[in-house]
Formats: structure tokens, C-alpha cells, sequence
């Protein structure tokens, strides 16, 4: 098998692809081979990562407005890959901030999944959707983390009802990833690297993409309803058991 072309001739969507795990993830797909719908709401980080690659369109598309995902992914020719990344910012006000995470995060990825389902259906695609540890584990933000656990039950279930279709859907949950969303906790990270991840770094965007890659290609052709944790070992090890069994 040729695995440096395992997306030639074949379409996939990035939503978010303009920065961060999304931009890795274009790039990641790109070098195998596939022609990229790097989309975003942000029109102009879509065109500076599309313009960088081989074969790829920019695309303006805003996760929580449904017309024009309806619009944009239900007027492609053909979609062999749907990539579910983009993050919606977090805001101060806690009603709104619950509101944006329904909105996008949770409801944003079950538009696109629906717009994208007949063309999936007829190349026999996969969906892939970034989730968080945050799906699995309390680490702060009620509205995002239920966001993206209710993400985890809506991939297997959906999983469920396409299969027979021939369609996959599967979720990674990344720990903590070094992209722009993280700017300015540089001492945070590097403070986590040490103390909370076994592998002793946090994540790099393209760590994610190398998981999307996979899961998104032929070599996962037995793989659906799953959650990849992609996090360097945060929620397997608990670094500090045998440290306070033994230290006291
Ligand atoms: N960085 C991390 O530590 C981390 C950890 C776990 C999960 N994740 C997940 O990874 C994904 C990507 O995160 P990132 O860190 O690369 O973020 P990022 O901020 O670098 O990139 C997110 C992109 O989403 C775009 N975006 C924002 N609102 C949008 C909307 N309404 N419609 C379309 N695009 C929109 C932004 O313009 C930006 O280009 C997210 O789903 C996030 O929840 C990130």
C-alpha cells in the first residue's frame, strides 16, 4: 500500500481549518493526497492555509449558521471526509457561553454531519469530529465539556445508523494541544508538560492530525463508533498515586 497517497483523488472538509489542529490536520491530509475544503469563519486564515497546499479551496463557513452549511457542503460535487474541528471561543457570560457551545460545538457538528451524510453515503466516507478530554474528565467549563461529551454519544449513535451505509464515525479526545487557542499560558504548559503528562509534552497540532489521518483513511476501514484518545497519556496514568501511597 502506497501510504503517501492514501487520500489521493478524494475530497475532505475541514471546519476550523484556518488555525491550530485544523490547519495541521489540512496540511496532514493534503501531503497524502487529498484535495482540501479548508473552511472556517475566519475567511482569511482559510485562504493563508489553503494557499500553502497543493490542492485546496478556502471556504468562509460559520459551524453554528445551518443555511449556509446546508448551502455549502449540500452543493459539493462529492465529499469523501468530513473533519468536525472547528472550536467555538469561549465567552464570559455563562448564558451565552452555554448558548455558543449547544450552538456550535454540540448542534454545529450535527448539521454538518447531516449535510455531508449523502455524499458520505455514496463514497462510502468516514466523520471524524475532535473532541476533548474535557468529554471524559472534569477539567473546567461546564457548557464546552458537556458539549463535547454529548459530541462522544452523537458519534456512536450516529455511527450506529450509517453503517449500514458503509459511512464511519469516530472521535478523538486530544489533551492538551500547543495551538493558538492556547497563547499567552505558555508557563502553564510547560508546568503541565512536567507535572501532568506522562510523555512529558503537551500535544502538537499535528499529533491530532496524524490521529485524524488514520481514522479518516482506508487503514480504519474496521474502525467506527470509537473515541481515540490522543492526550499523551493524561487519563490512563495517574502520575501522583504511587507517589502519595509511598511518599505519604
Ligand atoms: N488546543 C487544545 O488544547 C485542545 C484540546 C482538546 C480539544 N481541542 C479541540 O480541537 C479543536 C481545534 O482547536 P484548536 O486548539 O486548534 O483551536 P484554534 O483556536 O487554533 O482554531 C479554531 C478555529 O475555529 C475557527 N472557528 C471559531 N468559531 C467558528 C465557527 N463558528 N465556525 C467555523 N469556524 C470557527 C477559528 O476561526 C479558528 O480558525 C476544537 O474542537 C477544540 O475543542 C483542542
Amino acid at each position: 500500500m502506497d501510504l503517501t497517497a492514501r487520500f489521493a483523488g478524494k475530497t475532505v472538509l475541514v471546519t476550523g481549518g484556518g488555525s491550530g489542529i485544523g490547519a495541521a490536520t489540512a496540511r496532514r491530509l493534503a501531503a497524502e493526497g487529498a484535495h482540501l475544503l479548508v473552511t472556517d469563519i475566519d475567511e482569511e486564515a482559510a485562504q493563508r492555509v489553503a494557499a500553502a497546499l497543493p490542492d485546496a479551496t478556502p471556504l468562509r463557513l460559520d459551524i453554528t449558521d445551518r443555511a449556509a452549511i446546508d448551502r455549502l457542503i449540500g452543493g459539493l460535487p462529492a465529499l469523501h471526509a468530513l473533519v468536525n474541528n472547528a472550536l467555538v471561543p469561549f465567552v464570559d457570560d455563562p448564558d451565552e457561553n452555554w448558548r455558543r457551545q449547544l450552538d456550535g460545538t454540540l448542534l454545529g457538528t450535527v448539521h454538518c454531519a447531516r449535510a455531508a451524510l449523502p455524499h458520505l453515503a455514496a463514497t462510502r466516507g468516514a466523520i471524524v469530529t475532535i473532541g476533548s478530554v474535557n468529554a471524559e474528565v472534569s477539567f473546567g467549563d461546564h457548557a464546552y465539556s458537556a458539549a463535547k461529551a454529548a459530541l462522544g454519544s452523537y458519534t456512536r449513535t450516529l455511527a450506529a445508523e450509517v453503517a449500514p451505509l458503509g459511512v464511519r464515525v469516530n472521535q478523538i479526545n486530544p489533551g492538551t494541544v500547543a495551538t493558538p487557542a492556547r497563547s499567552g499560558r505558555e508557563k502553564g504548559l510547560a508546568a503541565l508538560a512536567d507535572r501532568a503528562y506522562p510523555l512529558g509534552r503537551v500535544g502538537t497540532p499535528d499529533d491530532i492530525a496524524a490521529a485524524v489521518a488514520f481514522l479518516a483513511s482506508a487503514d480504519a476501514a474496521w474502525i467506527t463508533a470509537t473515541t481515540l484518545r490522543v492526550d499523551g497519556g493524561l487519563l490512563g496514568v495517574n502520575r501522583h498515586f504511587r507517589e502519595i501511597l509511598d511518599g505519604g
